[in-house]
């Protein structure tokens, strides 16, 4: 197979259960070597587009492709797949060695050879020496490092994480994310993982595939889905964003002014497409607010405004602004905090506004 011929391709692929239709027309291409992320609300249909690749779930409609193979109708056991689940499921009474190495004896690889994959797959996640341990007698991280191990072991030509991390408590989870994105890298592995947690997503992933209701809304870098939302849902879903209502006043070159309905106007960078007299909601990220001292700064774009609250977050303030604009802003705490009453200025960047048409689908790009 050639370098960035796909490993996995669903082609307007549609599932269900019963009468019931959870996954809708999906195309999703992942790259061979890449991480993919599906990341959606419960209930969206991540783990049923997992099954589906795994053979878990059968196509109501569409192609399942892997490594150029349509595999439909082939049956699990005979697709080459690395599964871990949240509940990692280890065989409780059986062996660390005879866990990992289950795979392998299921598909008659000679005895030497099996000994040598075990080692190095617990190498690679580091708990070497751990064979003859019963999963008991490991912690829950531990655990799901040998989980991890069991799925690589086969040399898969995916690897299918189903929220693996989500049963691990908030320290352990952050120090397995990394080590994760390690051994993904340094076996090169073609990773589909889900998760419903959006930090964990875009520090992951070469691609994020963002779902609502059985559908991809929009697939992308990370950076690319965080800056420029395809839809209100993204938009609403990913970060923290200002959405103001408001109606296109003037369009010029590719730009575009908004009349804000909470009052204001605010000019906007990528307008291409937005037609004079059009409402529209103006995305703004909370991370791209400027909250600065009055009078701080000049160019497009800067509000008179006072602070009607502020919370801290560690190195971050998050304030409430009202004035001329009435917006959210999360700024880093480097030259000065703001308090509750402090009259201040926002400042707003052209390039970092988004236009929503009325039907919260992105205008411009
Ligand atoms: N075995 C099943 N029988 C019937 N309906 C199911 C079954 N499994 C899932 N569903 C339905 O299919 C839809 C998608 O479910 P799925 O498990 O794929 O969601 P998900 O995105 O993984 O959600 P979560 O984040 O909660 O795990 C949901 O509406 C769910 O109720
Ligand atoms: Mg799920």
């Amino acid at each position: 197979m050639t370098q960035g011929e796909p490993t996995v391709e669903l082609r307007r692929v549609t599932l269900g259960y019963g009468g019931f239709i959870a996954v809708k027309d999906v195309d999703l291409t992942v790259p061979t070597g890449t991480f993919v992320t599906l990341l959606g609300p419960s209930g969206c249909g991540k783990t049923t587009i997992l099954r589906a690749i795994a053979g878990l779930v059968p196509a109501l409609g569409g192609e399942i492709i892997i490594k150029g193979r349509r595999v439909n109708d082939v049956p699990i056991h005979k697709r080459n797949i690395g599964l871990v689940f949240q509940n990692y499921a280890l065989f409780p009474h059986k062996t660390v060695f005879d866990n990992v190495a289950f795979g392998l004896k299921y598909r008659g690889v000679d005895k030497a050879a099996i000994e040598k994959r075990v080692k190095r797959a617990l190498d690679v996640v580091r708990l070497p020496g751990v064979e003859s341990k019963l999963p008991s007698e490991l912690s829950g991280g531990q655990q799901q490092r040998i989980a991890l191990a069991r799925a690589v072991v086969i040399e898969p030509d995916v690897l299918l994480l189903d929220e693996p991390l989500s049963a691990l408590d908030a320290n352990l989870r952050e120090e397995m994310r990394v080590e994760l994105k390690s051994i993904q890298r340094t076996l090169g592995i073609t990773t589909i993982f889900v998760t419903h947690d959006q930090e964990e997503a875009l520090a992951l992933s070469d691609c994020v595939v963002v779902m609502d209701h059985g559908r991809i809304e929009q697939a992308g870098a990370p950076e690319e889905v965080y800056r420029w939302p395809a839809s209100r849902f993204v938009a609403d879903f990913l970060g923290q964003s200002n959405l103001l209502p408001g109606q296109i006043i003037d369009v010029a070159n590719s730009g575009a002014t908004v009349r804000l309905s909470g009052g204001g106007e605010i000019l906007v960078r990528n307008g291409a497409g937005a037609q004079l007299g059009q409402a529209v909601e103006t995305v703004i990220r909370a991370h791209r607010v400027m909250v600065r001292p009055p009078g701080h700064e000049t160019g497009p774009n800067l509000f008179d405004g006072r602070v009607q609250s502020v919370a801290y977050l560690g190195g971050m303030a998050a304030y409430v602004i009202e004035g001329e604009i009435g917006v959210h802003a999360i700024n880093t705490i480097d030259r000065q905090i703001f308090r509750e009453g402090d009259r201040v200025q926002v400042s707003i960047a052209p390039e970092d506004c988004v236009l929503l048409d009325d039907k919260g689908l992105r205008i411009g790009h």
